[in-house]
């Protein structure tokens, strides 16, 4: 047997900029895979079509985005000559895909959905439940089989949708023969990363509470967000003891500082850890952490704006990368459909074999 290529799949829903968030959380593991040289082929697109699902009468939103989005991947080093890129809507063999995977579910089996199950209760659809949103977990079984993935990096609030997709996966090939490729979660790998809470300290960056830090904000925007940000309320003097639990700067310098970073801004310490014992003791104010902080997101961040700068020069440059992409994608997602359409006896015109059998039982009748 040939040995199985390694395929990553993953993308966004493009409804907003990107944010350090996601950059911790995705979008900085997602370049370090592409540059591991582990894989044979790379999938990252934009989930258009599962964006409209709840936003069907802002499709302008939607639009707007996608281009966004597009700069964002291409700004933190996804790079289109090692990853496709490409938009979801523009694969038409995902809808087919999903309408056959439909018969797979049942209805109360994407009831029990958790995440499907908690985005209900927060969006509260007015005017009921749309049946596409309801489905979407069986769309993203298509948007991953189609493409015959065996990794897929999300955060963990995707795990019930891998393993709806592994469900669908198994009995497709119970039933049809063994065609489609179950894949696997990759799960974030640092603590601090899994989420990244706002810059008030709320459990989530989200851009409807405004404590976002995006990846296209300019340093003096940086710089602003940092200095407003949530820290221990009970430090209130330079000598008071500090707290790092739920301080959001200490989180943030989790998921960003290196000791080599720290020892070279702040050469009071040789690592973050001395530093937090600084903060802990008492002693170190909130002023300094921020500035240490301030300078290591710029440090990140500056090489980020600067390809976002190139990109945004030359736009349509970007939409023809991404059209390429769709193009490379859709070959791909072709090639399994064809499969797929063999194995449920759906190809009629390519089996000349049904065709004479179908002649010679007929032609015994006459
Ligand atoms: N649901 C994912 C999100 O909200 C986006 C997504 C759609 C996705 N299809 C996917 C992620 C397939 C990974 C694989 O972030």
């Amino acid at each position: 047997m040939e040995t199985k290529e390694k395929i990553i799949l993953t993308g966004d829903r493009p409804t907003g900029r990107l944010h350090i968030g996601h950059y911790v959380g995705s979008l900085r593991r997602r370049v370090e895979l592409q540059n591991s040289g582990l894989y044979d082929k790379i999938f990252i697109f934009e989930a258009d079509a599962q964006a409209l699902t709840d936003n069907i009468e802002n499709p302008e939103k939607v639009r707007q985005n996608v281009i966004e989005v597009a700069l964002d991947y291409l700004s933190v080093g996804l790079d289109p000559s090692k990853s496709t890129l490409f938009i979801q809507s523009q694969i038409p063999e995902l809808c087919e895909l999903s309408f056959y995977y439909m018969d797979l579910v049942s209805v109360s089996r994407l009831q029990r959905n958790p995440t499907v199950k908690t985005e209900l209760q927060m969006r509260n659809f007015s005017g009921g439940t749309p049946v596409g949103f309801f489905t979407y977990p069986i769309s993203q079984a298509a948007d991953i089989t189609a493409f015959k993935a065996t990794t897929v990096p999300v955060g963990e609030d995707q795990e019930p949708m891998l393993e709806q997709c592994r469900e669908i996966v198994r009995r497709f090939n119970f039933i049809y023969g063994d065609t489609l490729v179950e894949p696997e979660i990759l799960l974030p790998e640092n603590a601090a990363c899994l989420r990244l809470p706002g810059t008030d300290g709320k459990a989530k960056m989200s851009k409807s509470l405004g404590n976002c830090i995006y990846l296209s904000d300019t340093a003096d925007e940086v710089a602003k967000k940092v200095k407003t940000m949530y820290t221990d309320p009970t430090h209130l003097q330079v000598s008071d003891p500090g707290h790092l639990e739920g301080n959001t700067v200490f989180t943030y310098l989790d998921a960003f500082a290196t000791d080599e970073q720290v020892a070279r801004l702040l050469p009071d310490y040789q690592s973050l850890q001395e530093m937090k014992d600084h903060y802990t003791r008492g002693g170190l104010g909130d002023v300094k952490c921020k500035k240490l902080l301030t300078a290591i997101l710029q440090e990140t961040l500056e090489p980020i704006r600067q390809r976002r700068a190139m990109y945004e020069r030359d736009i349509p440059a970007v939409y023809e990368i991404l059209r390429k992409g769709c193009e490379v994608a859709r070959a791909a997602a072709a090639e399994t459909m064809d499969e797929v359409r063999r194995a449920m006896k759906i190809n009629y015109f390519e089996d000349q074999a049904l065709i004479e059998e179908q002649a010679r039982r007929f032609a015994s009748k006459n």
